[in-house]
């Protein structure tokens, strides 16, 4: 195992399989698709969670479980099509940058899809007349791409990432699920995987109804504390410096589910501590102050801060003080020193504004603990607890 100085963080990169932390049960969906695909029982997935949650860090994990199990996987990247075709042709030179890591087996397949083009040709215009209509050579190319490897892999999956852009184009979804009913009929061991934004099972469900049937529904959301712990044991697993126990901790809390944010306050903490920063109180508030001039949130909460009373800060820094998202009614009072008459309407307010909310009886949560984090460090407290 290779010794690295610092940890080593993904921000705004798909994680490698390798590091990939939990989703145990969207793994396991995964498998036992591939499991019944194998014996010919074809469905898709479509994924779907809101950004930064890792869909595509999922699709990732998808595709190294694939290669391990002899399947091919072809990753393709929607963008905004003007035309249908468009689509398809970026799925097929998708499926020559998948296979050109297999040599000779594309070699074959080029062979074929060459001699076909010139058949069907595209410039001269009688042939023209004769081209084949989009789904037809569709169809034809995907038959003749499972003719060619499915000997050599059990199952072919297309994933196709930030398919948002798809669902625009009524036209593409049918000719989708047209072939793929098809080749589904003709034996072929071909399955898509759509992944895209909180709505996208609706948006392909509503229109396209078959997608529905045709595929399983994943929904990739927040992550737990424990999930978000271990995305940072993976990162510094082979480090030399760690990052102190308090930060991590930190880190989990302040990413409040997302595992971009943990990545982004993880890489800010080792830019940090590579600038020679040990003391974790300073080293939390230095990386902390990078990581809100980054995501531009200095502004955004300076506005938000003038708008609050004393006493509403009072309940805010108390949070700090417990160093917690959650406090009880209870706790608050203790933080606070107020009495329970000014506290109620106080936290009534701070309700509304969506700053906190209530979530099992008499426990109170920061929505957003960026937000405390910041306000707490403007009041000059400890951000990190020393006791
Ligand atoms: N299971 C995971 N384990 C570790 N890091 C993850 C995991 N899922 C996502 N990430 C990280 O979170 C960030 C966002 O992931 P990404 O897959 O790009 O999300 P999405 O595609 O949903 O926008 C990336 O930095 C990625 O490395
Ligand atoms: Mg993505």
């Amino acid at each position: 195992m290779s010794v690295m100085n610092y940890p080593k963080f993904y921000p705004g990169e798909p994680i490698p399989p390798e590091n990939f932390a939990n989703r145990k049960k969207s793994i396991l969906t995964f498998e036992r698709l591939l499991d019944d695909a194998e014996l010919g029982s074809i469905r898709g997935v479509i994924i779907s969670g809101e950004r930064g949650v890792g869909k595509t860090s999922l699709l990732y994990k998808y595709e190294g479980i694939s290669q391990k199990r002899s399947c091919l996987f072809i990753r393709v990247r929607a963008h905004k099509f003007t035309e249908e075709s468009e689509f398809f042709n970026l799925i097929i030179s998708r499926v020559g940058e998948a296979l050109k890591k297999y040599g000779s087996l594309w070699t074959r397949l080029k062979t074929i899809w060459n001699d076909y083009e010139k058949k069907w040709g595209y410039n001269g215009t009688e042939i023209q007349k004769k081209k084949l209509p989009l789904q037809e050579e569709f169809h034809r190319r995907l038959q003749e791409l499972g003719n060619c490897f499915l000997e050599n892999f059990k199952v072919i999956i297309f994933a196709v990432d930030e398919a948002d852009h798809i669902v625009e184009h009524p036209k593409i979804l049918q000719i989708i699920r047209n072939v793929w009913e098809e080749i589904k009929k003709e034996g072929y061991k071909i399955m898509f995987i759509f992944a895209g934004k909180e709505d996208l099972s609706k948006a392909l469900g509503k229109a396209h109804s078959p997608f529905k049937r045709l595929c399983v529904e994943i929904h990739v959301g927040a992550m737990d504390r424990e999930d978000l712990l271990e995305i940072i044991e993976r990162a510094q697993q082979k480090a030399k410096n760690k990052i102190p126990v308090k930060i991590c901790e930190k880190i989990a809390e302040i990413s409040n589910g997302l595992p971009h944010l943990v990545h982004l306050l993880g890489d800010q903490v080792v830019k940090t501590m590579k600038e020679g920063l040990k003391d974790p109180q300073v080293l939390w508030r230095e990386a902390f102050t990078l990581f809100c001039e980054y995501e531009g949130l200095d502004e955004k909460y300076d506005s938000l801060n003038k708008t609050l009373s004393k006493q509403q800060k009072e309940i805010l820094a108390a949070f700090g003080k417990l160093n917690r998202t959650h406090a009880t009614m209870a706790e608050l009072k203790v933080g606070t020193k107020l009495s329970l008459n000014s506290l109620s309407p106080q936290l009534g307010r701070l309700m509304e504004n969506k700053i906190i909310e209530r979530t099992e009886r008499g426990v109170y949560k920061i929505v957003d603990p960026t937000f405390s984090e910041y306000f707490n460090m403007k009041m000059g407290y400890p951000l990190l607890r020393t006791e």
